[in-house]
């Protein structure tokens, strides 16, 4: 019984150190996308989802821009949401040191992995984006952190959908600890 016990608390322990080992490298940098196609759009799910995507533009970033924006986003199994204009000169957006929201309706994509922002227009005066933060339909919000000239006429940003594990060390902590425990197991057995 009490072999048992033991063994539950070191499969916890080991499940736990595995969960909280999930989190997202922060010296991660978006990178320029060679192979991405939005024309290439999976609806894999029939439902219709809903996010709202906030911008903030760089104080760094030119007064205004004319620059022409888009969005995609998505999950690790094809469920793409794209936006192909952001951008509104009517109702000024992206402008210097400002925050823009959006409503963007489409496939429900979960949890978001990538995220990919297209710009077009000169490159003397491009728009300077720092964050983008995506509230998922049924996930915590989720941050990419530009904070960087964008280049224009390519798909730029994360995709953090098949990242290796975060920590190859830990993983293999984690089966030394289970052989250890399996070894410990053995001597209880044999003192018991
Ligand atoms: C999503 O909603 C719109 C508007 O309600 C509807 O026209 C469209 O067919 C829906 N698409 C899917 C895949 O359910
Ligand atoms: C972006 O860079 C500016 C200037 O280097 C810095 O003040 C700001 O905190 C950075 N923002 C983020 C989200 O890293």
């Amino acid at each position: 019984m009490m072999k048992q016990i033991f063994f539950l608390f070191c499969f916890a322990s080991a499940l736990t150190l595995s969960v909280s080992e999930s989190k997202i490298s922060a010296s991660l940098k978006p990178h320029v996308v060679e192979s991405f196609d939005v024309g290439y759009i999976k609806m894999k799910s029939e439902q219709n989802c809903s996010y709202l995507v906030r911008i903030s533009t760089s104080c760094s970033s030119p007064k205004f821009t004319t620059d022409k924006i888009s969005i995609a986003f998505g999950d690790a199994s094809g469920n793409q949401v794209y936006a192909p204009r952001l951008d509104d000169p009517i109702s000024k957006t992206f402008e210097q040191c400002s925050s823009d929201s959006f409503q963007i309706d489409g496939p429900c994509a979960s949890p978001i992995c990538y995220l990919y922002l297209y710009r077009s227009g000169p490159n003397y005066n491009g728009w300077k984006p720092e964050t983008v933060k995506i509230y998922g339909y049924d996930s915590e919000p989720i941050t990419f952190t530009f904070n960087t000239s964008i280049p224009s006429d390519t798909w730029y940003g994360y995709n953090l959908c098949d990242a290796p594990p975060p920590s190859s060390s830990i993983q293999l902590s984690i089966h030394k600890l289970i052989v250890f425990v399996m070894i410990l197991g053995s001597a209880f057995s044999i003192w018991m």
